[in-house]
């Protein structure tokens, strides 16, 4: 089964949660857009849903497939967020912002009463860290921002270069929101509650990549299957 097979898979899943009537947030990212694929075949078989975007890829995506979408701001309470992630543990921590989505995608996902995530199974780790930490930043102080990133970060035990992301003509990725990103190679994330707490310290640093208790339930998907991770108690499972 090919990686994208179970990108597929997960993402038909996660479309067997997705009831008539819901108000529904869309992630960003390459499972997600199977996600959006699929929704909007069952949008066109007649399935009466309203979204809301967390990137200008995903609306683009969505808006052509005929998804009624719509914008935080009219719809400010929504009742399912399904998103990709870059890692996920056992407690249903994440690592996100692979896409650069990763600000808008924290306010859409808090702004639900439940969040799915989808993902193949090399996403599954025992502990967070192998893939760089996406930090969304504002432009000025850049310099001073990332040295009190540094500091604080290695006062929980993370330490590791801290690269501004690029482009590939050179220039600096910027986000939908205008900002910049910085990915923090800190390896092993011991105890990433610390790192997320020490960061929110950082005032340059608008949003880190670390979702930590918003995601309800995952769907990964692996070549012998699909594999449910959730709260025991949660009614999603
Ligand atoms: C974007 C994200 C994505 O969800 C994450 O990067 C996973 O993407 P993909 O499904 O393409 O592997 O956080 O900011």
């Amino acid at each position: 089964m090919t990686q994208d097979a179970l990108k597929v898979a997960a993402a038909e899943r996660a479309l067997t949660f997705v009831e008539p009537g819901m108000r529904l947030g869309l992630g960003t990212g390459s499972t997600t857009a199977k996600f959006v694929d699929a929704l909007g075949r069952k949008v066109a078989a007649g399935l009466d849903v309203l979204c809301v975007a967390t990137s200008e890829a995903t609306q683009m995506q969505a808006e052509k497939l005929g998804i009624p979408m719509s914008t935080l701001d009219e719809t400010p309470f929504l009742d399912l967020t399904v998103d990709g992630a870059d890692e996920l543990d056992g407690e249903l921590r994440l690592i996100k912002g692979g896409g650069g989505a990763l600000l808008r995608e924290k306010i859409v996902a808090t702004a639900s009463g439940r969040m799915i995530v989808i993902a193949d199974a090399s996403k599954k780790v025992d502990t967070l860290g192998a893939f760089p930490l996406p930090l969304e930043v504002v432009t000025f102080g850049l310099t001073a921002t990332r040295n009190m990133i540094s500091a604080l970060a290695a006062d929980v035990g993370c330490e590791g270069e801290i690269k501004v992301r690029m482009q590939a003509d050179g220039s600096p990725f910027r986000t939908d929101s205008g900002n910049l990103i910085l990915d923090c190679h800190f390896g092993q994330i011991e105890d990433p509650e610390e790192l997320d707490e020490a960061l929110k310290l950082v005032p340059g640093v608008i949003e880190n990549g670390l979702f930590i208790g918003i995601a309800d339930l995952a769907i990964i998907a692996a070549p012998d299957g699909v594999l449910l991770i959730g709260a025991e108690d949660d009614d999603l499972l």
